[in-house]
């Protein structure tokens, strides 16, 4: 093993696995996701699993993507020495010890009390990226408490009130944020059948907010504070929230405002990945949200190709949307994404078992990328390009 590796890599976790069977004692939560799936949703009330699940439309989107991870397969190699395997990255001159972070989910505390802190405490104990959402039962500066030194990014809802969009960012910036991650794609939210069902919007009702409430630019011009009044403050938040006027063209200002990295989020064209770069953003994330926002969209999955081979060169292309196992981070990482990010499936950890659970459900994903590039004879990032799938 070179001086420099860590001495336990993610993939020697099926060991501790193993060996506390031995002993007697099994994962009190399902390794296979769709049972994960299925005991999460079970144990959540039909508003928040309704909202958790939530896909624009007839679902198809959100099909979609699984359907094109699965369709494409790997192709192993063998006999390639993956005694170690090395899955560090360096996006934006940054460290992270892994290709694998936490997709920014809002509202977390619809699933657990601790939401947001729990996530960022699963993180922090694995050590990968979060991203950090502006709806949020906690501060960001409480989530950033929690990750000490972790990596995290801070993904930004541009609210439509400019001083407060300012604010939101160095905020971000003081506690320690990596990039702004500008979510492109939630101009509105989509047309979801079982929110729309439930006549359930969490933020309408004042959950998911803290970062707004806390703000001070927010906070002026309220006559009573949001903790004693939350009426006004949640419609003040109504009026602020969404920009569906927002282009291109403003993203000069956001530029000019921060010295962080960009990267933009929601991103499934190639002419749109190449504006971003025209725009001299760093990064794009390749995703349709989850299959929430539009129905019948491209799977992000086979979008991502385009994208890479319009910009991979010149900007980090990061993924999210369906990824459920290290097996399909593999692949998304093999056709070009840099990184990738997990949605859903922390959440499903999280509502069972807190921030154990969500730290669990990572552990698992990484260390079934580790194993699958040993056995896919893979043994480092450089390694894992197109090659390694079926054409
Ligand atoms: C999301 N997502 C999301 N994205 C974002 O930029 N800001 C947000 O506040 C949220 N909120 C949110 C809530 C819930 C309940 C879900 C499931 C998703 C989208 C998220 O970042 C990511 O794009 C998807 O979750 C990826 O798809 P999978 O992995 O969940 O299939």
């Amino acid at each position: 093993m070179a001086p420099d590796q860590p001495r336990e890599q993610f993939g020697d976790h099926y060991r501790s696995i193993y060996l506390a069977g031995a002993g007697g004692e099994r994962p009190t939560l399902p390794v296979d996701w769709r049972e994960l799936e299925a005991r999460a949703v079970e144990a959540l009330d039909e508003r928040a699993a309704g909202y958790v699940a939530g896909s624009a439309g007839t679902g198809g989107t959100d099909r979609a993507n699984r359907r094109a991870l699965d369709a494409r397969r790997i192709v192993p190699v063998m006999l390639r020495d993956v005694a170690v395997r090395d899955l560090r990255i360096s996006p934006f001159g940054k460290e992270w010890p892994a290709p694998v972070g936490l997709a920014p989910i809002g509202v977390q505390t619809i699933v657990h009390p601790d939401g947001e802190l729990a996530s960022a405490r699963a993180a922090a104990r694995v050590g990968v990226p979060l991203i950090a959402g502006t709806a949020a039962g906690h501060t960001l500066e409480a989530i950033a408490a929690e990750l000490g030194t972790s990596p995290r990014l801070f993904q930004l809802y541009w609210p439509n009130d400019p001083e407060l969009c300012e604010s939101f960012v160095g905020r971000a910036e003081a506690a320690g944020y990596e990039a702004i991650v500008v979510t492109v794609d939630n101009a509105f939210p989509g047309w979801k059948p079982r929110d729309l069902q439930n006549a359930y919007l969490p933020a309408i009702e004042g959950i998911g907010l803290a970062n707004f409430f806390a703000d001070p630019v927010f906070r002026t011009g309220l006559e009573r504070a949001p903790e004693e009044d939350p009426g006004p403050a949640i419609g003040k938040f109504i009026g602020v929230f969404g920009n569906p006027s927002l282009t291109w063209d403003d993203l000069d200002w956001l530029r000019s405002r921060t010295s962080l990295p960009i990267l933009l989020k929601g991103i499934l064209h190639p002419d749109d990945a190449r504006e971003a770069r025209e725009r001299g953003v760093e990064g794009v994330i390749v995703s349709n949200h989850g299959g929430r926002q539009v129905d019948g969209a491209v799977a992000a999955f086979d979008a991502l190709p385009d994208v890479v081979a319009a910009v991979g060169d010149e900007l980090t292309v990061q993924f999210d949307s369906g990824i459920r196992s290290g097996a399909d981070a593999f692949k998304a990482l093999a056709a070009g994404a840099d990184a990738v990010f997990v949605g859903r499936p922390y959440l499903w950890g999280m509502a069972l078992e807190g921030a154990e659970g969500a730290e669990k459900v990572l552990r698992w994903i990484l260390a079934e990328l580790d194993l699958t590039m040993g056995l896919a004879g893979r043994p480092s990032l450089a390694d894992l390009d197109e090659s390694a799938l079926r054409p």
